[in-house]
């Protein structure tokens, strides 16, 4: 079968195209024929090493799949055959035509919804959710949500007011990015470019924060504490865009009664993959998530346009011939 492999960390260029033997199910998996790869921002983070591999290179390449369950391994419910799924590969191989996943670990794609939306949307949509959940808003709070125009910050824009915010702040890069975030639902947005952005966010109808779903880290995490709310602001930290993440210390936090919460490690993903099914439910209310589509023998290119932050919506990759 044609996979994709990563043959050691670094550009896009260590992406190959190349003809691996077809995987077969071992006990309590399923074998998938893969309609649809999401091509992940943390991807390209774990291609360029900013990250351990779950196993050395060289590895087929990739987190997430859809397509269609096509033999099964024992101990596998019959009714899994011939299912539309969205797989989650624990790190590597899903960048192929066919992928073997623990059956525990494919979601269901619900009626209408196609192979290609579902991809787009799991991952982020489903962090996005988890992310409202650990926020427990009120009704009453302002929500600002960091790169908000993409990824895990759009679907936060999008869900928020369903999820309890009054007035959603949220943070781009530059003037088409921002744009974008208004139209996903945005009250205000505020270009993140400028190293001093967090001196913007105070304005006299924004008057505090009571929550940052923080994705920058860096120095803005800890600037942005002194517009959050004394007593009630809570900073949900899952991601360090800037290339460092958040250094809040307990001194930074004590004077105003603030909470972070660090929104990684096991448990945390467990109740991220909790929540793909009510994404994946949710995708024909939402923003279309697909931006382009490419041929899986185009990862790399692919790879350069995540890295280009020039997509507004994902790119997905495509094995096999291209539909007539
Ligand atoms: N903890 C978790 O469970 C979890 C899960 C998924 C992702 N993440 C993390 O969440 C963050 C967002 O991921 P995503 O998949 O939602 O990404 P994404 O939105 O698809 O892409 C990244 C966006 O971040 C913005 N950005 C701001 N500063 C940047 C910088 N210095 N370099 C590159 N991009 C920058 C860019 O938008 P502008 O052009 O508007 O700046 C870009 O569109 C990442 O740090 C990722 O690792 C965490």
């Amino acid at each position: 079968m044609q996979a994709i492999v990563m043959t050691g960390t670094g550009g896009p260029e260590v992406l190959v195209p190349r003809e691996v033997p077809a995987p077969r199910p071992a006990t309590g998996e399923v074998l998938i024929r893969v309609e649809a790869v999401p091509v992940l921002y943390p991807e390209t983070q774990l291609r360029s090493g900013a990250f351990p591999m779950a196993a050395p290179p060289p590895v087929v390449f990739g987190f997430q799949a859809a397509g269609k369950v096509i033999e099964i391994g024992d101990g596998v419910a019959s009714d899994h055959l011939g299912r539309r799924v969205v797989a989650d590969t624990a790190g590597f191989g899903s960048y192929a035509e066919l992928v073997c996943v623990n059956a525990q670990s494919v979601t269901p794609i619900p009626d209408g919804v196609s192979a290609a939306d579902a991809a787009a949307a799991v991952m982020s949509g489903s962090v996005a959710l988890a992310l409202l959940d650990a926020a427990a808003l009120t009704g009453t709070e302002t929500v600002l949500v960091e790169a908000g125009a993409t990824g895990v910050g759009s679907y936060l824009i999008q869900l928020a007011r369903e999820f309890g915010a009054a007035r959603v702040l949220a943070t781009a890069g530059g003037p088409e990015k921002s744009r974008r975030a208004r139209e996903l639902g945005a009250d205000r947005v505020i270009d993140h470019r400028p190293a001093q952005w967090t001196d913007d966010v105070r304005t006299d109808s924004d008057p505090t924060i009571d929550i940052v779903f923080d994705s920058l880290g860096g120095p803005s995490a800890t600037a942005l504490l002194a517009t959050m709310t004394p007593g009630t602001g809570r900073m949900l930290s899952y991601g360090w865009l800037s290339g460092e993440p958040a250094r809040v210390t307990a001194a930074d936090l004590i004077p105003g009664g603030l909470t972070l919460t660090g929104c990684s490690g096991p448990a945390w993903h467990e109740r991220v993959a909790r929540s793909r099914t009510a994404i994946l439910d949710r995708v024909p209310s939402l923003a279309p998530p697909v931006e382009t589509t490419l041929p899986l023998e185009r990862a790399a290119a692919a790879h350069e346009l995540v890295e280009s932050r020039v997509p507004l919506g994902k790119i997905i990759l495509r094995p096999g011939p291209a539909p007539r």
